[in-house]
């Protein structure tokens, strides 16, 4: 099967660190993918979203303090952007852990990842690639 996502030059920030932070997470998203449609529920959600956790943390602050030390003036809506992300996740895990791995949950995870990808990864942070290209930083 293909890998549902592809990277392409769309999601290139151009800022290496970045990019190998937003294909790490491209491919997690694949592997997730991929183990649901093979039936390996169980392993896969605690293991994404401990992932994800942990890049979030990591990936995020990285960015930030980007924004931070080029005055990206779109910092402070990106930041809010970021939060909102985390604050999803924590939603996330509170259902995970009350309600289990059900089909709504599944569904709610793919959903946040996928539009991560597509509106953060390949809007957001592209605005951001875009001023730093400009501003030749
Ligand atoms: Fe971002």
């Amino acid at each position: 099967m293909n890998e549902p996502w592809q990277w392409n030059e769309q999601l290139e920030s151009g800022v290496q660190e970045i990019d190998m932070q937003h294909k790490e997470l491209l491919h997690r998203v694949n592997q997730f993918m991929q183990a649901v449609n093979d039936g390996k529920r169980e392993e896969v959600v605690k293991e994404t979203v401990s992932f994800l956790e942990q890049y979030v943390r990591e990936h995020f602050t990285a960015e930030e303090k980007l924004q931070q030390e080029s005055n990206y003036p779109g910092y402070v809506h990106h930041k809010e952007l970021h939060d909102k992300f985390i604050n999803d996740l924590h939603k996330l895990q509170s259902r995970l852990k009350g309600q289990g791995i059900t089909p709504e949950v599944l569904f709610t995870l793919s959903r946040t990842v996928s539009l991560w990808l597509v509106e953060h990864i390949g809007m957001a942070d592209m605005t951001f690639a875009e001023f730093l290209k400009n501003n030749k930083i």
